[in-house]
């Protein structure tokens, strides 16, 4: 890594315990700074879809308030856009918000495959293919470094599961990690430029992310060459020794000085040595001075500009009416024909659910309603019913006044979806439906005889058996903050729907990959389904899907035609059709029928979103890059091309090819590391019920057995004191359960009780500024596993070594000031 003469020079001067200090939070938000030799502080915020900056008492779930900001549509709605240049400007907007709210590290983009529609996080991620998602990310990143904060993609890795995500350990084969759920990383860090990179909660393979040297050197540093810093996740640090030892620079939040104490005792032990906290150290000193030399907010009260408001609520706007997708569309019933009468029916166009809940909850500038900007369009409005409440049972009265007023017009505008409860960070939705009692009216409506457009909000897939109740089906996911007008105008027909979709709606629940494997009961999150996830694995298993990934309507039509295909690109025809101007997302996939590797029939390789003026027609051609052909050889331990005829194929969807030719393509290696005897569902891809040994031969022997203690560790969540020996653990346990399943009730998901839920005790200390250590930690585990003496000993005894550590500490860093 280049390090500049600045950075050189401070860590002549630096003393051991200035940096250790210097690898972990000051506060919340901040790192800590060293003022006698100007290295200053560096801010932190969420989020991806908004800045979420705190300048009160921070916490970092959002329950104190944030600065307002303009919320755009999150990143499962882009996912839908298929557009990197889009995701550039809202990267760009959201960096110019950060730098004028004083923010230097923008925590996000977030890209974790979408390993199960039921991962609660979903809303938050783009895509449950790693190329779309490396590519909007990377577009992302760009744009926020162009202000001059820098991004921090997240969450590497393996982050696929909400349930007990600070102590999972996500098991899978190295070809599974590469190929799925790091190729969007890998994309991110090498086109997209990142100078941060945050860590996730989980293991991979037996090993916190945080301290996973394979991850953090191996292949983030020495395959990618990534030259920025290491982030954890927020109190996501486990052993903050062997996180610096692995290169992850910076533990955040606030450990208070425990971590840095450690860091210098292991030091001092040989544990660990200088040269490797320099490492550390120079990487992050680099990152600080660069950002702020270009990024000083200089007011007291940071504010985001009224021009710039303007100009970001239109962009949001545009953002979320090109990600909008038209599932379904009977006799072209959309755009709406402006004579026929209308209702409007359903809370959403009351209340749109607009953005996801947890880390990334915005504190908007505005938001829209559909209601309240009905008037604005032509459409021959007879009135507007709520019809159900969310999160409530079924109400025949709101049920009788929807259908009354449904019974006057000619359709209905039939506003649902997935309330606040359902989806949210720390937390797995429980199903794939939409709630009963929106169901229930939908089906009173459609028996109305009336044509029915069904108008969807929220984060993630929904199973669709009232499918043949709707005429039309518009899903717009959670558009931001300008969202309803977006909608409204792509009702209306003054834009062209071009979204497609990022991810396969299934026909049920059931029918997905990892149903049998997801959420992991224990510990261990065994990835049986390898890197069938998604459309990889419904196209070859064949099984029927509701609407297939990369799958959306326009208004248009479009031809594909004259595709020829060279080694390093594919080129075809595409023209608009029909009578309206629109865009179509162009999808290239690659296979290899008859390859000895197991792979899927078809993957996405390429795409690219083309607008077409009516009648218009146009050569495209997409690049085959060196991602197009290759697959991770774990005998070879590279990655490798199999020679071979390839078909590459240009869709509309993942199921709707429109043109394929074949492709001759010379291989890299001989060494084929499968036996089929051994892996048949692999080579099938019928990977739902993967049997023991299979497993192990995809693992390269064995399959890792779980570790399991009849005690609790450090390491285990506070929802695992279920069963704890002590009465009073039990006791905490029943309290928190309570509580969360009260807010739930209440419909609004409490996150910081989700949090906690699902904290394990090492997190204690690593975000209470330093009240508890992790010593202390330790003696709560002690009274949580029935020793209430001992552990009580340990506690007391660590609290009053840990305060006088603590000052012992503070004095040591001033001293470095006064011996200066
Ligand atoms: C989330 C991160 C977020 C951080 C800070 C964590 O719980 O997983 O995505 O950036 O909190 O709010």
């Amino acid at each position: 890594m280049s390090c500049s003469k600045k950075t050189k020079q401070m860590l002549k001067v630096l003393t051991i315990e200035e940096k250790a200090a210097l690898l972990s939070g000051k506060t919340v938000w901040e790192t800590r700074d060293i003022p006698r030799l100007q290295i200053p502080s560096v801010t932190c915020s969420d989020g991806p879809n908004g800045i979420r900056r705190q300048v009160g008492k921070g916490d970092h779930l959002g329950l104190n308030s944030s600065l307002s900001a303009t919320c755009f549509p999150t990143s499962a709605t882009i996912g839908n856009s298929w557009d990197i240049k889009l995701a550039e400007q809202i990267g760009a907007a959201l960096g110019s918000e950060a730098a004028a709210l004083g923010v230097d590290i923008l925590l996000g983009p977030g890209l974790n495959i979408k390993r199960s529609p039921l991962c609660g996080r979903n809303f938050e991620y783009f895509s449950e293919d790693p190329y779309l998602s490396g590519k909007l990310a990377a577009g992302y990143v760009r744009g926020i470094q162009s202000q001059g904060v820098a991004a921090c993609p997240k969450h590497f890795a393996v982050n696929s599961q909400e349930e007990r995500r600070m102590s999972m350990n996500a098991v899978l084969d190295e070809r599974t990690l590469r190929e799925i759920y790091l190729t969007g990383f890998e994309i991110a860090v090498k086109e997209g430029g990142a100078q941060t990179l945050m860590t996730s909660y989980n293991e991979v393979n037996g090993v916190y992310a945080n301290e996973n040297k394979h991850l953090l050197q191996d292949i983030l540093r020495d395959d990618w060459g990534f030259e920025g810093i290491v982030i954890t996740d927020w109190g996501g640090s486990n052993d903050h020794i062997a996180g610096v030892a692995a290169g992850s620079n910076l533990e955040m939040p606030t450990p208070g000085f425990d971590s840095a104490i450690s860091l210098v005792q292991a030091w001092r032990d040989g544990k660990i040595t200088e040269k490797e906290i320099d490492r550390c150290v120079e990487g992050l000193l680099e990152v600080i001075f660069s950002l702020k030399d270009k990024n000083s907010p200089g007011t007291a009260e940071p504010a985001v500009s009224k021009e710039d408001a303007r100009e970001h609520h239109k962009l949001a706007e545009r953002a979320a009416a090109e990600s909008i997708v038209l599932l379904k569309n009977e006799d072209g019933i959309l755009p709406l024909d402006p004579n026929a009468r209308t209702v409007v029916i359903g809370d959403f166009a009351r209340k749109a659910r607009y953005q996801g809940a947890g880390s990334s909850n915005v504190n908007s500038i505005r938001q829209e309603n559909v209601t309240d900007l009905l008037e604005e369009y032509p459409i021959l409005m007879l009135g507007y019913a709520q019809g159900y409440r969310r999160n409530s049972p079924r109400d025949p009265k709101l049920e009788e006044e929807a259908l009354a007023i449904a019974s006057q017009a000619d359709q209905i505008l039939y506003f649902s979806g997935l309330d606040e409860i359902i989806e949210a960070e720390g937390m797995e939705r429980k199903h794939m439906k939409l709630p009963e009692n929106q169901i229930a009216l939908l089906k009173r409506l459609a028996g109305l005889g009336k044509k029915v457009i069904a108008v969807l909000n929220g984060g993630s897939s929904i199973e669709m058996p009232w499918e043949n109740c709707c005429a039309a089906i518009v899903h717009g996911y959670l558009g931001g903050q300008a969202g309803a007008g977006a909608m409204l105008k792509v009702l209306t027909g003054q834009v062209n729907p071009s979204g497609k979709l990022n991810e396969t709606y299934p026909v049920s629940y059931e029918d997905t990959p990892a149903f049998n494997y997801y959420p992991a009961k224990f510990r261990d999150s065994q990835y049986r389904e390898s890197i069938y996830v998604g459309y990889r694995y419904y196209d070859t298993a064949d099984i029927k899907v509701q609407y297939p990934f990369g799958y959306g309507l326009s208004y248009t039509s479009f031809e594909y035609s004259e595709l020829t295909v060279t080694q390093n690109e594919a080129a075809f025809i595409l023209k608009n059709t029909g009578e309206r101007d629109g865009a179509e997302v162009a999808q290239l996939y690659v296979g290899c029928r008859d390859g000895k590797v197991f792979r899927p029939v078809r993957e996405l390789k390429g795409f690219t979103k083309v607008f077409l003026k009516a009648g218009e027609e146009k050569k495209v051609s997409v690049p085959l890059d060196e991602k197009a052909f290759r697959y991770w050889d774990v005998k070879t331990g590279r990655w490798e091309v199999e020679e071979g005829e390839y078909q590459i194929m240009i869709g509309a969807s993942s199921r709707d090819i429109r043109l394929t030719a074949a492709l001759s393509v010379k291989g890299t290696t001989d060494i084929i590391p499968y036996s089929r005897s051994m892996m048949e569902s692999y080579y099938t891809g019928k990977i739902r019920k993967v049997p023991d040994a299979q497993f192990a031969a995809l693992m390269g022997g064995k399959i890792p057995q779980e570790r399991t203690t009849e005690e609790l560790t450090v390491n285990d969540a506070l929802c695992q004191m279920e069963k704890a020996k002590s009465p009073l653990a039990r006791l905490i346990y029943r309290i928190l359960t309570n509580i969360k399943d009260r807010s739930e009730e209440k419909g609004k998901p409490d996150l910081n009780v989700l949090f906690i839920y699902n904290i394990p005790f090492r997190g204690i200390a690593k975000m209470t500024n330093g009240i508890v250590s992790m010593k202390m930690a330790e003696g709560m585990v002690t009274v949580v596993n029935g020793h209430f003496f001992k552990g009580m000993g340990h506690i007391i005894r660590g609290f009053f070594e840990n305060r006088k550590a603590n000052r012992q500490f503070a004095r040591k860093l001033s001293e470095g000031e006064i011996k200066h």
